[in-house]
């Protein structure tokens, strides 16, 4: 399929170019010595991840340990109750080992850095989902593991720090800033600037310099390869339009990779948190503009300085002031829209899911679920498919301490 010039049939293998950019988003602007160590994951990558063993031992992994294929689960009382006659469906990514899709990359990070004789593996986090899924396959692999994380992110997200921590890995708690996802990756970059000999930073999204966005959307196009051929064998047909929220945007551009290729809408749903004013949200490829920060030319939110803008979401996973250079390139190419979706929709969506289907999802992936009600309420026919990147146990004290019960 032809979309804007661009052709689709081969867009997954073409973008990015061999120097990791998606038309002018991407790159990797990183100190000498970084580079160096860019190279040298690069080149793993594209020779140890494509060999047969890597394959099959990630296949079985996905499969044994994992417990890949995630379903498909149709929403039928949700849909009734929205009746306009559309269908809503949701693809399990909380059924996912962790609870939410962001083992899917973690297991290829970790394994390509065994294959790489690396001792040790060093991220950031946000929410924690990606804390426990490194901290996980770190365990999985025997590795060692640090998880940078913003002081204000470890209060919010107890349980996720208590399972790090059980798993062995060794939680770094962040004090600038903002004290969130922003500051614990500035300190995680930092901290891997000085062991990149021995350790492989395992990035949390499709962010950061090249190869990590292209590495993490291929770890995660499991999600969206599974999810065409489960909805066919379900429905007969493709859906009408796909739904996934964007903090970094890997669960998206997991989902999206399956239907970029089809005659399907495809929008992304970013957090309006609050409102529309500057630090309010955390929507950048709404209200941002071209920028680089750490590594990578995306769009962004900046403050009157030209700096990375304070953001906030009632979402830990998405309050980052950036959005994945293939994103920033799929929104000015049109192939995919994005829309902003406010905290208080977010927390009504929380509750209506977990009423009507028996379904606590994520407050991350609340805002999919919230834009997917919308969409089928604007819709006279047709389905809807929404990527449940994750379920919302960590979210439950929270939201019950913030907002009450419903
Ligand atoms: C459940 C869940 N969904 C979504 C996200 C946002 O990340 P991404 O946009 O990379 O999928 C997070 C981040 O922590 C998350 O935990």
């Amino acid at each position: 399929m032809k979309f804007n010039n661009i052709d689709f049939d081969t867009y997954l293998k073409n973008y990015p170019s061999k120097d990791g950019f998606f038309g002018r988003y991407g790159g990797a602007y990183v100190s000498p010595e970084l580079k160096i160590a860019m190279k040298e994951i690069t080149e793993a990558y594209n020779t140890i991840c494509k060999s047969r063993k890597f394959i099959d031992e990630l296949r079985r992994i996905r499969k044994e340990f994992q417990g890949r294929p995630t379903p498909i689960s149709h929403l039928e009382r949700l849909s009734a109750m929205i009746g306009t006659g559309v269908q809503l469906y949701v693809k399990r990514e909380d059924l996912n080992h962790t609870g939410a899709h962001k083992l899917n990359h973690c297991m290829g990070e970790v394994l390509l850095a065994k294959y790489m004789g690396k001792k040790k593996v060093i991220a950031e986090t946000g929410a924690g989902q990606h804390g426990v899924a490194l901290a996980t396959a770190a365990a999985y692999f025997g590795m060692e593991c640090d998880i940078y994380m913003g002081a204000v992110d470890i209060k919010k997200q107890a349980p996720n720090v208590a399972r790090m921590k059980i798993l062995g890995a060794r939680v770094v708690e962040v004090t600038e800033g903002l004290q969130t996802l922003k500051e614990a990756v500035d300190a995680a970059f930092t901290a891997y600037c000085n062991e990149y000999k021995d350790a492989v930073y395992c990035i949390g999204s499709v962010l950061g310099p090249h190869p990590f966005p292209m590495m993490v959307r291929d770890f995660q196009s499991v999600i969206g390869v599974e999810a065409r051929e489960q909805f066919i064998d379900m429905t007969g047909e493709l859906p009408d339009a796909v739904v996934a929220c964007v903090g970094g945007g890997s669960n998206a551009m997991g989902i999206f990779a399956g239907f970029l290729n089809d005659p399907v809408d495809i929008y992304g749903v970013e957090p309006l948190g609050k409102g529309p004013a500057l630090g309010d949200h955390a929507a950048s490829l709404k209200f941002g503009e071209e920028g680089i920060m750490h590594g990578f030319n995306s769009i962004m939110l900046k403050d009157e300085n030209g700096e990375p803008a304070p953001v906030y979401s009632v979402a830990s996973g998405l309050d980052y002031p950036s959005s994945g250079p293939e994103h920033a390139f799929l929104h000015d190419l049109g192939r995919v829209k994005y829309d902003v979706v406010s905290d208080d929709e977010t927390v009504d969506a929380f509750y209506t899911l977990s009423r009507m289907e028996g379904i606590i999802p994520a407050i991350e992936s609340s805002h999919a679920v919230a834009f997917g009600m919308r969409l089928a309420k604007q819709m006279d026919k047709g389905s809807v498919l929404i990527n449940l990147s994750g379920r919302g146990d960590k979210d439950m004290d929270y939201i019950i301490e913030r907002y009450g019960i419903r």
